[in-house]
């Protein structure tokens, strides 16, 4: 009988957790933005050192979005940001949120998936994929 009234216990307050947990959930979810990256040519092939471009498309609540914190992590084999391999990674989030861009310039030669991720407005895209060709030099 004890046994059975802890388990209750515990099996009313877990729903009355999850029940909480998921209405600040959707209530948040409705400020978040929607955001699609493509690659700005569509081509997603480039040579080692050629500056790169992804699109930002934002599909929903652009308005929400304040660019002084919005800052996207980029991740590639593991490593964030700058790292041996891509370089100069800068933003453009000014105008048009339809057209924002970030640059990077890949350095090594292969095939690579570039991770996107912005903790602030809960930004995860993993679906890029770039193929490095020796470059002219
Ligand atoms: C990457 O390096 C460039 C300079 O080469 C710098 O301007 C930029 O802020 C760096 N980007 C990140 C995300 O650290």
């Amino acid at each position: 009988m004890e046994i059975l009234t802890c388990f209750l216990i515990s099996l009313s307050s877990f729903s009355f957790f999850s029940l909480s947990s998921s209405e600040f959930t959707t209530s948040d979810r409705t400020k978040l933005p929607l955001i699609a990256f493509s690659w700005w040519d569509d081509k997603g092939t480039f040579m080692a050192g050629e500056t790169t471009t992804i699109r930002v498309k934002v599909l929903e609540n652009a308005d929400k979005i304040d660019r002084k914190v919005f800052k996207p992590i980029l991740t590639v084999n593991g490593k964030e940001g700058n790292s041996s391999y891509i370089s100069t990674i800068l933003f453009d989030f000014d105008g048009d949120p339809n057209d924002w861009k970030i640059f990077f310039t890949p350095i090594r030669v292969g095939l690579f998936n570039v991770l996107i991720n912005e903790d602030h407005y809960k930004v995860f895209d993993s679906s890029l994929h770039f193929q490095v060709e020796p470059g002219l030099t």
